[in-house]
This record gives structure tokens, C-alpha cells and sequence, in this order.
């Protein structure tokens, strides 16, 4: 396996045999089982597999995790070297964000409700980042976890606009034993709060099985999620939603496929998830 700082030695290996296509998972590290089944299916689906592992600090506002954000390098290399990976970029700071560097990749609408209302600056530094890292490794197929759904939705949205030559696919959300959607995140929280964090996915199940039931009224669907995680006191809502998945734009009536999701803090852990009931019949 490569590992390599080097924005030409990845492309110098990318390009050796022109043929052969390259899948891509960009990550910021400590991965976890979550990351290695978005490794698996790029391994599983192209000749070539690619690995990016950098904690990108423009995504992340003054007031968040970043310089807490977990890490673990090594760790990490051993687990990609077992999976047969080809080639893990690791740049530093100073190669994707040199100080005359002055480029901002930014979407309008689908950036502004659900994380994008409490993270205003958080998808342009995703999507900046995801453009260079695009335009370093040029991979066939790229691979994003479905937890960050609206990351998912911004960045179709973005090979769309910019016609960039990439499939995006998404791999399903990895979860514990008990329903929790697996994140780097987790490994920050407490006994007690990892425990209670649990009612993120219940919250959403019970939702999507009310919907199963006969419930289409949105506000009735946030209103059960609201009153399970607030009913867990270690959980603050920062927002639940029930929202059209391709618009984002929350839904009064539920008339065919709805995106139910939530971010809630645990202590000063933030946390994310959602369930996808996609649309019977494509209506595009
Ligand atoms: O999903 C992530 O881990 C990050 O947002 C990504 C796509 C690697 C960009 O930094």
C-alpha cells in the first residue's frame, strides 16, 4: 500500500494504467467498521482503491471540534493495509491550504436548512475539500457514508453543477448493536451518554413506523421524535426534521418518500441520523 503526502505521487500512481478505474473514499481518519464497508464496496468495484485521511479545518467553525477531533494514523493504515487498499493520501495543512489559497466551492439552497442552520460554513469547506481531493486522485467513483445525508445530497448536487467526471455512490449507514449510527464522534462520549445516545435511531424508527402505519402528517412525525429524545435527559435537540429528500425543504403532508433527521448534543458531543423512505416511483 502507498501512503503518500504528495499531490503527484497520487497522481503519477493514478494514471500509471490509464484502464484501470479507481474508487475513492475521502475520510477524515480514526475509521471505524462505518468507513471500512465504504472501503469494501470501493474495493469491491473497481480496480484501484484510494483512501484520503485529512481532518479538514474549513468545515469545521471556530466554535467546533476540530483540534479535539479524534485521530489515530497509524491505527488507521493498519486497518486499510488489511482491507487492501492501493494507495492512502495523507496531506498535511500546508499542502491543501497554502497561504495564498483563496478558492471557496459553495452551494446556495440544499446547504441552508438541517445542518447547514446551525453549521452555516460547514458545507463549503466539505465542498471545497471534495473538489480538491476530486481533482488530486481524479477516481471513476467516490463513496460517502448515508449518515451525512445532506452531505450526500450536496455533493450530488455539486458533481451536477460542475459536471464533474465521478459517480458518487452511497454506502448504508454502519450501526452498534442498539441502533447507534457509528461516527467518530462516539468514541467522545461518556458511559452514560453513549448508552442514552441510543434514542437517536429509536426516535427515527418509531417515526418511520408510525409512517408505516397510516401517519402522513409531518408535524405528527416530528412531534413523536421530539418527545422520545427530549424524554432522554442527557439529550439536547438541535433539530428534528421530516423533510423532502431531494429538496430538503421540511414537509407538511408526507405524500411519497420523506427524509426523517436529527442532530442532538450529548454534553458538547453532537450527534447525527437519519432514515431515508425513499419514493416509490422516480419522478424525475
Ligand atoms: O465525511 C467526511 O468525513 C468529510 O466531510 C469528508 C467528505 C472527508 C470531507 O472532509
Amino acid at each position: 500500500m502507498i501512503v503518500t503526502d504528495k499531490i503527484d505521487e497520487v497522481r503519477q500512481h493514478r494514471w500509471a494504467d490509464p484502464g484501470l478505474t479507481w474508487g475513492f473514499v475521502p475520510t477524515m481518519g480514526y475509521l471505524h467498521e462505518g468507513h471500512l464497508s465504504l472501503v469494501q464496496l470501493a474495493l469491491a468495484g473497481n480496480e484501484r482503491t484510494a483512501v484520503s485521511i485529512y481532518v479538514n479545518p474549513t468545515q469545521f467553525a471556530p466554535s467546533e471540534d476540530l483540534s479535539s477531533y479524534p485521530r489515530n494514523l497509524v491505527g488507521d493504515l493498519a486497518m486499510l493495509e488489511t482491507a487492501g487498499v492501493d494507495l492512502v493520501f495523507t496531506p498535511s495543512d500546508a499542502i491543501m491550504y497554502p497561504p495564498d489559497f483563496q478558492t471557496t466551492v459553495s452551494l446556495s439552497r440544499i446547504t441552508q436548512p438541517l445542518e447547514g442552520s446551525s453549521r452555516p460554513t460547514h458545507f463549503a469547506g466539505v465542498a471545497t475539500i471534495v473538489t480538491k481531493l476530486f481533482n488530486i486522485v481524479q477516481p471513476s467513483r467516490a463513496y460517502f457514508g448515508q449518515k451525512d445525508v445532506q452531505q450526500t445530497v450536496v455533493l450530488r448536487q455539486m458533481v451536477r453543477d460542475l459536471n464533474f467526471n465521478v459517480e458518487i455512490v452511497i454506502g448504508s449507514t454502519s450501526r452498534e448493536p442498539d441502533g447507534l449510527a457509528m461516527s467518530s464522534r462516539n468514541a467522545r462520549l461518556s458511559e452514560t451518554d453513549r448508552a442514552a445516545a441510543a434514542v437517536l435511531y429509536r426516535a427515527l424508527s418509531a417515526a418511520k413506523a408510525a409512517y408505516e402505519a397510516g401517519e402522513q402528517s409531518g408535524s405528527a412525525l416530528r412531534k413523536l421524535i421530539v418527545d422520545m429524545i427530549t424524554a432522554v435527559p442527557q439529550a439536547k435537540i438541535d433539530y428534528v426534521s421530516v423533510a423532502d429528500p431531494n429538496t430538503l425543504e421540511e414537509l407538511d403532508v408526507i405524500a411519497d418518500g420523506m427524509l426523517l433527521s436529527t442532530a442532538v448534543f450529548f454534553g458538547k458531543t453532537r450527534l447525527i441520523d437519519n432514515i431515508l423512505i425513499e419514493a416509490t416511483e422516480d419522478t424525475e
